[in-house]
């Protein structure tokens, strides 16, 4: 099968920046899968900034370039609004998608809060469209086979888990303010609402919410260039980790460590996934984007490394040897998005839901009282 017999789903993006044009160019490629019934056609793109259109110009199926998002919904050919603006724009932007009668592919973190996160949510179930929303992530080769794995329960009873997603580029002192680092902006979560999303969306997936959680929050740099030459605060958090506690049917106190970190060095932006139970574990990195460890217990205990290659949920005509890279794993979870709302995702994995991402903000808040209070808090 191809891809040019598959139904189209014609798609408006409101955010020009970084994300849009990935989400772009994942659409421009969409001929290298095979077998995905759904085909998404960029329409309209919509940004205030009318020069970050112009990239837009070169694709060819865009036929509206919008500067305010309300025109852009106004436009009677779009079925799906992909939303990539800063985080204190999310509620507005997601409610008048949905206000206009689209379904929506969101950006993390789905509000800059946890309550603008549940009126999100709430909005989407009142009106009944179909909303998802982007960690990318977990359709890793790496990942899907640790989740297919953690699911048989042959890791025997869990020691621990960890969930990290970790950067490195802020040790720059000297690198200029952007809006990901002012709380007004990012929210208040700061680098929880920047990267956590990655960090929860598969230990949320797999049932693992945890019961109790002691925050570690690090604010390093207070000011940064503002790029005009002077200095303007930076306070947003920069490194979070997370102590959870997991209290699940039949085993209770399990650790599960969350770390979302702006400052990690060595680390571009490295996902990583460690399952370790008893019998067995699982141990993922982006550093290795094909392999994925694994450990057994026997007399001798040593990680074996699987070479996985290009063993994506929706087969591609790329190499089965090949590796997998950040532009990959966005057309992947794309994929599952069409897929999932035209009801044809059978029992591949599916994007995170809107439960899902008020879940997450359910920690975030949390980490904040923690670590306000410094003590452990009850979730
Ligand atoms: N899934 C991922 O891996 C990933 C990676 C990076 C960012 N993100 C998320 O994507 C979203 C956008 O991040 P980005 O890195 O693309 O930011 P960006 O700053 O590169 O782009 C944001 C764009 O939104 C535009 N914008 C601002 N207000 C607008 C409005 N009212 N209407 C239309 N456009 C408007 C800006 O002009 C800018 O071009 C955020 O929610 C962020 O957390 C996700």
């Amino acid at each position: 099968m191809n891809t040019s017999s598959a139904t189209v789903v014609r798609v408006g993006i409101i955010g020009a920046g970084l994300m849009g044009r990935e989400v772009a160019s994942a659409f421009g490629r969409w001929f290298a899968l095979l077998d995905c019934p759904v085909r998404p056609e960029l329409v309209a793109v919509c940004d205030i900034n009318s020069l970050a259109l112009d990239w837009f110009r070169q694709v060819p199926t865009v036929k509206y370039f919008d500067t305010d998002h309300r025109t852009l919904l106004t436009r009677p050919d779009l079925d799906v609004i992909y939303v990539a603006v800063p985080h204190h724009l999310h509620e507005s932007l997601y409610l008048d998608v949905l206000r206009a009668g689209k379904d929506l592919f969101a950006e993390k973190p789905f509000g800059i809060d946890l309550a603008a996160a549940r009126r999100i949510r709430d909005e989407a179930v009142r009106l009944q469209r179909f909303v998802r929303v982007s960690s990318e992530f977990p359709f890793l080769p790496g990942a899907q086979r640790a989740i297919t794995i953690a699911r048989t329960g042959a890791l025997g009873p869990l020691l621990s888990i960890r969930s990290s997603f970790l950067h490195s580029s802020d040790l720059d002192p000297t690198k200029t303010i952007n809006w990901k680092r002012q709380n007004k902006f990012c929210g208040e979560a700061g680098v929880m609402n920047d990267l956590g999303l990655h960090v929860a969306h598969v230990p949320l997936r797999l049932g693992w919410k945890p019961s109790r959680l002691y925050a570690q929050l690090q604010k390093i740099y207070t000011v940064r260039p503002d790029g005009k030459g002077g200095s303007t605060p930076n306070d947003t958090w920069d490194n979070a980790t997370l102590h959870c506690t997991l209290d699940l049917p039949g085993q209770s106190g399990i650790p599960l460590t969350l770390e979302t970190k702006r400052m990690s060095p060595t680390d571009t932006n490295s996902w990583e996934l460690e399952i370790m139970g008893t019998d067995a574990g699982v141990r993922f990195s982006t550093k290795q984007p094909k392999t994925l460890l694994t450990y057994a217990r026997a007399k001798e205990q040593t990680w074996a490394a699987t070479d996985l290659g290009f063993t994506m949920p929706f087969k591609t005509i790329t190499g089965g040897i090949f590796e997998p890279g950040f532009p990959d794993l966005l057309q992947q979870m794309w994929a599952a998005y069409l897929a999932e709302r035209a009801g044809q995702l059978g029992d591949r994995f599916g994007c995170a839901t809107p439960d899902e991402a008020v879940a997450h903000h359910e920690l975030w808040a949390a980490a904040l009282q923690s670590h306000a209070e410094q003590r452990v808090i009850t979730l």
